[in-house]
């Protein structure tokens, strides 16, 4: 377990006339170097609930534990979760504060107590990671980029801090297609190769489901299914009600290994996909 959430509750504002209960109850166990997705309809506690794995919100009742041992308990806890769970939010504004890319990037660098010239070192490499040319942003402001520039930065920053968990809130949001997949290719490598732990909010489980192990399917607060990306596919009319669905090429693949085509159902992407019905085909034609 790396992790774990037990009787989580948040509720906003609370004993005020605006509280929200964001958060009933929610029961789950994230294990270390598993790739998680956090899904659900719009409002359903998502953001919420990913800002409660390094401790950014605090608990209104329940607890968080981070490798068996509760947040917030015992010297510096706070402070390590913030290191070992890097968090890039929805929205990356909300994460800056310097004036130039590079002064972001280095936070973490500079925090760890790095010399100027492993700073810079790190900042490029973070930078690089991302596909984003360091010469040409780092003296810009962050706040003055596109969307898609702002999100890459965002999680520079984060990876700066060289985190054992990355934790994504809507990571695609804002990139173009090239983006994506840079990310996309990232986000595996990352997972695979390097043992991260990664957890990605998002409303399009097609866009990373071939890298995913565990779904948590959030509504209204609660954690109404989990399991893998099979499990819950094949719970199609649940899934129906909360807007979550397989993406088309998913089905269409098992549908026909189930009529006893020999295709490979476990093609990570689109064009993978593609390229095991077009093979089937040019068989057929054989
Ligand atoms: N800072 C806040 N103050 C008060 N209520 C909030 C705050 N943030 C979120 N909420 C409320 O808590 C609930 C859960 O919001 P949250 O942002 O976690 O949902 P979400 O699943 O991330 O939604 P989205 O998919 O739109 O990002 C919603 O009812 C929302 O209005
Ligand atoms: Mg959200």
């Amino acid at each position: 377990m790396f992790i774990a959430t037990r009787d989580l509750t948040h509720t906003y504002m609370p004993g005020t006339p605006f509280a929200t209960q964001a958060l009933k109850g929610v029961n789950l166990t994230i294990e270390r170097g598993s790739f998680c997705a956090v899904t659900g309809p719009s409002g359903s506690g998502k953001s919420t609930l990913v800002q409660h794995f390094n401790g950014l919100l605090r608990p209104t009742s329940g607890q968080v534990l981070l490798e068996g041992r509760p947040l917030g308990e015992g010297k510096d806890s706070l402070r390590r979760a913030r290191r070992q769970v890097g968090l890039v939010f929805q929205l990356p504004e909300q994460q800056f504060f310097a004036e130039t890319v590079f002064d972001e990037v280095a936070f973490a660098p500079r925090n760890l107590g790095l010399d100027p010239a492993e700073v810079e070192k790190a900042v490029e490499e973070s930078l690089e990671q991302v596909g984003l040319d360091p010469k040409e942003l780092r003296e810009r402001s962050p706040f003055h980029l596109s969307a898609g520039q702002k999100r890459l930065v965002a999680i520079a920053a984060v990876l700066a801090l060289k985190p054992q968990a990355l934790v994504l809130d809507e990571p695609m949001a804002g990139l173009d297609p090239a983006g994506e997949r840079n990310l996309f290719d990232l986000l595996r490598d990352l997972n695979r190769r390097r043992g991260l732990t990664v957890v990605v909010v998002t409303h399009r489980l097609e866009e990373i489901v071939s890298l995913v192990h565990r779904v948590y399917v959030l509504e209204e607060g609660s954690l109404i299914m989990e399991g893998s990306p099979e499990e819950l596919f094949r719970r199609r009319e649940e899934l129906d009600r909360v807007g979550v669905a397989p993406p088309p090429w998913w089905e269409l693949l098992r549908e026909l290994a189930g009529k006893g085509y020999p295709v490979n159902t476990s093609a990570l992407t689109r064009e993978e996909a593609c390229r095991e019905i077009i093979s089937l085909f040019k068989g057929e034609k054989r």
